[in-house]
């Protein structure tokens, strides 16, 4: 079969996209599949149409290729494409908005709100410690932390959005958990020198990985659990990753979601790959999947 992998684009993830992308090019090259790469630019949907691929391989993160444009182009055009489509995808990329819909479904999650960056900088909107983040985008991009002894609040970058989300900081444990289709394949726990930033996401020792985690049997069913609901209740497809974290000396009220990437990072550091290799499958079969499972 004809694969596309679209990858890059011009989010504020493009490198880490190019990265996922490269790296399933490659697998899927090697499991026999005829692979064409596409940077995602204005000219992506002519290519598309010239190129005609039986299967289009979504490694994009972030706005536009993650949040349900990009899904919408391939609905619109009838191919067939990896991961999940539009409703879920806008839905997963609204950090706030995913958050009605795991309160619907019995979810646990933190307290938040939506401000305006103005009041957010002028005084302290929720009680420290806090995190301050964009509500739509990936791999820890413009978070801020407020610590407990703040005594100001935030001073927030030019380019972080109007409007912004502020979370209670859910102190603890970080932990992910991946859905392949009707299964959660696993637990990761993430354990860095300080936050668990951009930087120690995606250089080499930036953190270590414990997969699977070692938790407390209730905990790791009650990740397993959430994880699938969560991917369910936001009508995913294919594979995503459920981000939570856990204030162990509270026990199982403790484990809070945070959020569901339906577009889980594909690097050399990335978590996902590894829970397909705990559920037997090498990067290249875990990219196959993906390919078989795909539809528009
Ligand atoms: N947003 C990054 C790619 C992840 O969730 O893995
Ligand atoms: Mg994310």
């Amino acid at each position: 079969p004809k694969v596309v992998v679209l990858l890059g684009g011009p989010s504020a993830e493009r490198e880490v996209s190019l990265s996922s992308g490269r790296e399933c090019a490659a697998a899927l090259r090697a499991m026999g599949y005829e692979v064409t790469e596409i940077d995602a630019g204005p000219d992506m949907a002519a290519r598309l149409a010239d190129l005609q691929p039986d299967v289009v391989f979504n490694a994009l993160h972030g706005r536009w290729g993650e949040d349900g444009c990009v899904q919408g182009v391939l609905e619109w055009m009838g191919l067939p494409y990896t991961h999940s489509g539009v409703l879920a995808s806008a839905l997963a990329m609204d950090k706030e908005r995913t958050k009605l819909v795991y309160r619907a479904a019995d979810l646990p999650v933190a307290d938040s709100l939506l401000a305006d960056k103005a009041d957010v900088q002028a005084r302290h909107v929720m009680a420290p410690p806090y995190v301050v983040k964009p509500y739509n985008e990936g791999s820890s991009v413009g978070v801020y932390l407020v610590n407990e002894a703040a005594n100001a609040p935030p001073v927030l970058a030019a380019d972080m959005p109007q409007t912004v989300m502020v979370e209670a900081f859910i102190p603890g444990r970080e932990l992910t958990c991946t859905v392949m289709g009707d299964r959660a394949l696993g637990v990761t726990e993430i354990l860095t020198d300080g936050w668990y930033d951009y930087d120690a996401k995606y250089k080499a020792g930036g953190s270590r990985h414990v997969c699977p985690a070692e938790l407390p049997d209730d905990i790791t069913a009650a990740c397993l659990d959430y994880a699938l609901r969560a991917h369910n209740a936001l009508g995913c497809r294919g594979v995503t990753r459920t981000d939570f974290r856990w204030d162990e000396a509270k026990g199982l009220a403790g484990l809070i979601l945070l959020e569901t990437n339906t577009q889980p990072g594909m690097t050399p550091t990335s978590l996902s790959p590894e829970h397909g290799a705990l559920a037997g499958m090498t990067f290249g079969e875990f990219c196959a999947w993906m390919v078989e499972d795909a539809s528009c």
